[in-house]
């Protein structure tokens, strides 16, 4: 086609000019003997000017029409401030019409009150909404960024099988029957972790991937079915000089896409103090409001929560709310509900108001409670206090997920904030109360601190990894750790969690074999690409990042996947439904 220019590039230097044009028409205005379309691509709008001699050619024409325009670019009289292209206009003297369209079952417009289920069954219509496509675009610098650092840092991309072997740790893995095997199963590849891994062994050094992962998992704003890790793996490197690349990357991330600097080197925050400052292993440090530890101003109490919770060696979790104390017993209830969703049996409320601490609880605490508490937590006039009482890690949680309640009632943060940190230090495994057993807390190739290695056995819980996790605005935007290389540590691991050898051999043989031939240190990370980019381009859903997601109810109303299929490939899969 002949188009001499995209629509977004226009300014008061190309008056004059003569030029052909492109698009679908955004809007129509009909002045009396003139029409004024505003015509869309991808670089933006330009209004085009359509005088009498032409309107007859265009009185057809509506919303969602391609055209090709020639015409002649024009200061504008009335400007147009709020679009870039809006100090000119292009007076038309030739349209072609290139296509129709139906009128569409949503406004192809930023402002949309369209349901989200129309919007991704009609996701093409959606995704030619500006705000859309400049995420979209977006994401793409994003991942070109990665990718250009990536590659001027050495690291290699290798793509690694989807379809996989079913390997049971980690979340639960969605199953592809094989039609050639009877009865057997390929798995969909959770992460490539263990290929990664293996090119390590391989001699690699420098991996990385943009790799696509399948998890069976419940859907929530910011996990997917399918979604896309920048993964990567590399060899002989610190956990340190690992951090210090991947910073640098996210400088470079944030320079090339959002003209932002980022102030290096992130922050390092171990786990323990993740938990019991921010109550949570993926802190949001934007904003203050940390949780205080008041466990021991209660050691003598009589108040039965507080006793038991203390003899069973648990935490009591307080948050001091500044010049809250005109809470309404409403918003208590509800705060107390919240605690309980996060597992908190209570929660306690209590306030100074004239020098004295009040409210529903302040008849469980002793007079000099009430004076410790009110200097321990240097409380002001009106503040209000919400404590927990559990055990640590539940209290905590509980604690952290008021914290996060507040940021968002109180308006804490705002959202050109943008705060990395490292989570590190993180436990090696956790406690399994369904199955009884250890789980690895990251996975379980990741290996011990040194220093803790001869706790493995004696306390296992008390052992620490070295594992991080990279955390923005109080997302895990990236999980990593350094691997085990050594083939008895990675047996001993497994067994462990509660594998037998048997299983070992069978589920994780090949793997285990291939420590044997000269295993480098190595360790890697990987990046949920999807969530850095919502993120970055401030959405509050990843499926705004995603150009066909599936729905809350993890369906994808376009396709109308899953569906049944024909009785014929359920024969040639060897599979019957039993309902
Ligand atoms: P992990 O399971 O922590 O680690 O995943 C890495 C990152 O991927 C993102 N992520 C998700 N994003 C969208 N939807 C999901 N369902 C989802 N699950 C995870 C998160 C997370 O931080 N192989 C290891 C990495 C390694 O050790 O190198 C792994 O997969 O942002
Ligand atoms: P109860 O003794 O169950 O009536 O609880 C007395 C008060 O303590 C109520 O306000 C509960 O919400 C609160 N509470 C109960 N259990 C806990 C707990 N584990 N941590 C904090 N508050 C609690």
């Amino acid at each position: 086609m002949n188009r001499t220019h995209t629509n977004g590039e226009f300014r008061l230097n190309h008056i004059g000019k003569t030029v052909t044009v492109l698009g679908w028409v955004a809007k129509r205005r009909n002045f009396g003997s003139i029409v004024f379309m505003d015509l869309r691509d991808r670089t933006g709008i330009v209004q085009c000017v359509f005088n009498e001699e032409l309107t007859d050619k265009v009185k057809d024409v509506r919303s969602e029409y391609i055209l090709e325009v020639v015409g002649t670019v024009v200061e504008r009289k009335d400007k147009n401030p709020k679009l870039l292209t809006g100090d000119i206009e292009i007076t038309v003297s030739d349209v072609t019409i290139i296509n129709t369209s139906a009128a569409t079952p949503i406004i192809v417009a930023d402002e949309t009150d369209a349901l989200e289920d129309t919007r991704l069954r009609y996701r093409y219509l959606d995704l030619r909404r500006p705000l859309m496509q400049k995420k979209l675009m977006q994401r793409h610098a994003i991942t070109k960024a990665m990718r250009n650092f990536l590659d001027d840092e050495g690291f290699i991309e290798v793509e690694t099988p989807m379809l996989t072997k079913s390997t049971p740790e980690g979340s639960r893995e969605y199953l592809v029957p094989s039609r050639v095997h009877t009865g057997e199963f390929y798995a969909l590849a959770q992460s490539p972790q263990i290929f990664k891994q293996l090119l390590m062994i391989a001699g690699f050094e420098r991996y990385y991937q943009v790799a696509r992962c399948f998890r069976d998992e419940d859907l929530r704003a910011d996990r997917q079915l399918d979604f896309t890790q920048v993964d990567i793996e590399a060899s002989f490197l610190s956990e340190e000089e690992f951090q210090t690349i991947l910073e640098t990357m996210m400088v470079k991330v944030f320079k090339e896409v959002m003209h932002r600097d980022l102030p290096v080197p992130f922050r390092r925050i171990p786990f323990d103090e993740a938990m019991n400052r921010y109550g949570v292993d993926k802190p949001d440090i934007r904003f203050g409001l940390e949780l205080n530890d008041v466990t021991t101003l209660f050691k003598e109490s009589e108040f039965k929560v507080f006793s038991t919770v203390i003899e069973e060696k648990g935490s009591i979790k307080a948050l001091v709310i500044n010049q809250y104390a005109s809470i309404t017993r409403k918003e208590i209830d509800a705060l107390t509900e919240l605690a309980k969703k996060y597992g908190a049996k209570g929660l306690v409320v209590v306030k100074l108001v004239n020098g004295l601490i009040e409210g529903p609880a302040a008849k469980f605490l002793s007079e000099s409670e009430k004076t410790d508490l009110i200097a321990f937590l240097e409380l002001k006039e009106n503040d209000l206090v919400l404590m927990i009482a559990d055990a640590w890690e539940k209290a905590c949680v509980a604690a952290g997920a008021l914290r996060s309640y507040f940021r968002d009632a109180l308006k804490l943060v705002s959202e050109d904030q943008f705060e990395f940190a490292w989570v590190v230090d993180f436990p090696l495994f956790e406690y399994d109360s369904e199955e009884d057993r250890l789980i690895a807390r990251h996975h379980p190739f990741t290996r011990p601190k040194a220093e803790d290695a001869h706790l493995l056995e004696s306390n296992p819980l008390a052992v620490k990894a070295c594992a991080y996790d990279l955390v923005l605005n109080g997302f895990e935007v990236a999980g990593g750790s350094l691997r085990i290389y050594d083939q008895q540590m990675q047996s001993k691991l497994f067994s462990l969690i509660g594998f037998s050898d048997e299983q070992i051999e069978k589920r994780f043989g090949f793997f285990v074999d291939a420590f044997n031939y000269g295993t480098p240190p190595h360790g890697g990370i990987a990046f949920g690409l999807d969530r850095l980019a919502m993120i970055m381009t401030h959405s509050d859903s990843l499926r705004d990042v995603i150009a066909f997601p599936k729905n809350a109810s993890a369906r994808c109303p376009l396709t109308d996947a899953p569906t049944t299929v024909e009785e014929k490939q359920l024969e040639e899969l060897h599979l019957t439904i039993v309902k």
